[in-house]
């Protein structure tokens, strides 16, 4: 019998098409839940790096019930409780024009071109005592969007860790953001001067110890000053007016209330 025919060819390929197709589509439903569950998993293991609060031998899930999930407004610094965090998307909400605003030339130092009004915020008690407060912040590098998370004290200005969990830099330059020794030198830099000014930044080069602005100061990523500019200017930005400035200011005031 002649299986050399294109009548037999076509079958050959069109079964082996839908048999792949099928087998792709089934794990791709199936393992939807998973991915969501690993990303979620993911997320939560940043959140707790940048605080400091990931200790190995306990599980995430479990660590994070220690972690309020709080809405802000950003135009006020009030929490909101209208909006759930379930509910809550920060992609969503900062391209909707109805939840965002589009940012001027001026104040868009972090190249986001909108701003979500509302965002999630992460707190962190010791008993009754806020012991942290974990930030999201992002803003563009050389190649892309880096995001992350910032955790600063108490005092609201001591940092305690800066995890990025998602960025486009190249690895060994600009990707060096997630080096664990860069990710160090991080914690204690103080990111307001004593009249409240943003004035945290990473430097090209190393930084002089010596130098009085030495605790508001960050070694450069050598042959990566792009992406380190990326990382003052998204801080800038997220501490500043136009991000968690207004936040920060109602909690050091104590006039934080649920709405
Ligand atoms: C393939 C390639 C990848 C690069 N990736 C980065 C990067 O991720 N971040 C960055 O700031 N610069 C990157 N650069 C270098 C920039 O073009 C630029 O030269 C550098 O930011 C200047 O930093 P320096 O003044 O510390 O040398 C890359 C260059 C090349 C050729």
């Amino acid at each position: 019998m002649n299986n050399d025919t294109i009548r037999k060819t076509l079958i050959v390929a069109i079964s082996l098409c839908l048999v792949c197709s099928a087998l792709i589509s089934f794990s791709a439903v199936e393992l939807r839940d998973l991915q969501e569950a690993n990303k979620t998993l993911d997320k939560q293991t940043k959140i707790l790096s940048a605080a400091g609060l990931l200790v190995t031998d306990k599980d995430v899930s479990s660590l994070f019930k220690s972690i309020e999930i709080k809405i802000v407004n950003l135009e006020t610094g009030l929490f909101d409780s209208s909006i759930s965090i379930e509910d809550f998307d920060e992609s969503s909400f900062s391209r909707n024009p109805n939840t965002s605003i589009e940012l001027t030339s001026d104040t868009d130092i972090a190249l986001l071109k909108r701003r979500e009004n509302f965002q999630s915020i992460y707190l962190h008690y010791d008993n009754e005592d806020l012991n942290a407060i974990i930030l999201p912040v992002r803003g563009y590098g050389l190649w892309g969007t880096m995001k992350g998370y910032l955790a600063l004290e108490s005092d609201l200005k001591t940092i305690i860790g800066l995890e990025f969990f998602d960025h486009k830099e190249t690895p060994g330059l600009g990707g060096e953001i997630v080096n664990p020794r860069w990710k160090a030198i991080w914690k204690g830099k103080e990111v307001y001067s004593d009249t409240g000014d943003v004035v945290i930044s990473v430097i090209k080069g190393s930084v002089d110890k010596g130098n009085e602005k030495a605790k508001y100061q960050v070694d450069g990523l050598s042959g990566a000053t792009i992406t380190s500019n990326g990382v003052t200017n998204l801080l800038s930005f997220w501490l500043g007016e136009m991000g968690y400035g207004p936040l920060i200011k109602q909690i050091r005031s104590m006039e934080s209330v649920d709405v």
